[in-house]
């Protein structure tokens, strides 16, 4: 039952007499020769079944699971969640468009979250028909009405409030103090409530909060949503009802599990019941904004070996895969697990794993205790399915990753390998 499990909460385990790496039971090798190195992996499997954890937990209330696009928004990921009931949260102009292109009918579950947005992008989102814009300052939401009545429209809102409360996790990725850049001071959210709802053009619909991401304990999503719903309760008292919570994302995965340790079903089970009962008797929809979550683990970036090179008392595993195709080591000093595809036996040594591009700051991880590997060899970061292709781009004039989507037995290239053309078609000389 155990191992069932963890198989599940993770994907990629040895098969076959051989050992080889595979991805619910497809080779990474046989993908890696079919595509080509670096790529991704991803099991649908998984992904659905993250979602699923999220919408049986919050079963008992009427709620929307609205996946958080920024963590990987390949087409066909977004696709995979639409067709299972998935909304979406997005913070762009271009993941609006992705959001169409996948799943047209998904529209009216969007949520339009960021703290900078453009007039054109709240047209595009007001034709769209999105469910609701999640409002991160007063000129914000003067925008957002003068757009609104050039179209006659009325535009549903959330003041996305900062509750004031800290969350451990890395600096870069942790929003809900007041010294943040997001959100309106939660002190100030009710006369604004207050006066939006004279204006003809807009319409108290909710409140948002996200307070970070990749927080691993329950308490501080507790501790924001005590303090929405009491403001949701004054409202109410004063005649503004909300119809939505909106809790945000920010949930955290153990990349450091190594296969065992982490229940993703009991994390998932204990932040909603820490929301649940900070909602206190609101009767609304909930709305949760989780991305890490579902597709962090369903995901491996498969990369080869180029070399194994000492300088000194070092050693240095060269791959093909760089800082360019998974930044967040070199961004957040980020811990993703690294095995070899195929297994050598032989002692472990301590090795550094870096990538080809010209910074220093170009590695997946330091002083590492590896089984041997040699130049050809294939390894597989694992736990990359979330803010890797995301945040890939073309520094060092590197060409991006290929994507493939298991699902069951079978698998689909779901993006193909950048091309040199690719990466000329935008420049004029
Ligand atoms: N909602 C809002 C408004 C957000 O800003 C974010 C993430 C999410 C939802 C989803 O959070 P999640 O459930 O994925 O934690 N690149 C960083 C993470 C940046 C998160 C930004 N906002 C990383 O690789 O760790």
């Amino acid at each position: 039952m155990k191992s069932d499990q963890n198989n599940l909460s993770r994907p990629f385990h040895a098969a076959g007499a051989r050992g080889v790496l595979a991805c619910d039971g497809v080779s990474l090798q046989a993908l890696a020769k079919q595509y080509g190195t670096p790529l991704y992996v991803y099991s649908g499997t998984q992904i659905v079944e993250r979602l699923r954890l999220f919408q049986s937990a919050f079963a008992g209330r009427e709620h929307l699971v609205c996946y958080a696009v920024k963590a990987n928004s390949s087409l066909a990921i977004l696709k995979l969640l639409a067709e299972n009931g998935a909304g979406f949260d997005i913070v762009s102009g271009g993941e609006l468009a992705r959001v169409l292109a996948a799943a047209p009918e998904a529209a009216g579950r969007v949520v339009f979250s960021g703290v900078g947005k453009t007039a054109e992008e709240i047209d595009a989102a007001l034709d769209a028909k999105i469910l609701e814009f999640n409002v991160e300052s007063e000129s914000e939401l003067a925008l957002l009405a003068s757009r609104a009545k050039k179209r006659g429209v009325k535009a549903r809102f959330a003041l996305r409030v900062n509750p004031d409360v800290f969350a451990d996790t890395h600096p870069y990725i942790s929003t809900g103090l007041r010294e943040h850049k997001f959100g309106i001071d939660i002190r100030q959210a009710a006369a604004i409530y207050r006066a939006a709802a004279k204006n003809k053009w807009l319409e108290p619909h909710g409140i948002s909060v996200h307070i970070g991401s990749q927080i691993r304990s329950a308490d501080p999503f507790g501790a924001a949503i005590r303090r929405v719903s009491k403001l949701a309760a004054q409202l109410r008292s004063e005649g503004v009802s909300l119809c939505v919570i909106d809790a945000g994302g920010g949930l955290g995965i153990d990349y450091h599990a190594g296969g065992d340790a982490s229940d993703p079903a009991a994390k998932v089970a204990e932040y909603a019941a820490a929301i649940e009962k900070a909602l206190d008797g609101f009767e609304g929809r909930l709305l949760i904004e989780p991305g890490r979550f579902i597709v962090a683990q369903a995901g491996a970036l498969v990369t080869r070996v180029l070399n194994v090179k000492k300088n000194g008392k070092k050693t240095f595993v060269i791959t093909d895969a760089a800082m360019n195709d998974l930044i967040r080591p070199a961004l957040y000093q980020a811990y993703h697990e690294i095995v070899p595809v195929k297994p050598r036996a032989g002692r472990t040594r301590v090795v550094d794993v870096v990538g080809p591009v010209c910074e220093t700051g170009d590695f997946f991880a330091r002083d590492r205790e590896m089984k041997p590997v040699e130049a050809g060899d294939l390894l597989a970061l694992l736990d990359a399915g979330a803010y890797g292709m995301a945040q890939s781009s073309n520094y060092n004039s590197r060409m991006r990753p290929a994507e493939v989507l298991v699902e069951g037995k079978k698998y689909r290239l779901v993006r193909r390998r950048e091309e040199m053309r690719d990466l000329l078609a935008t420049e004029m000389v």
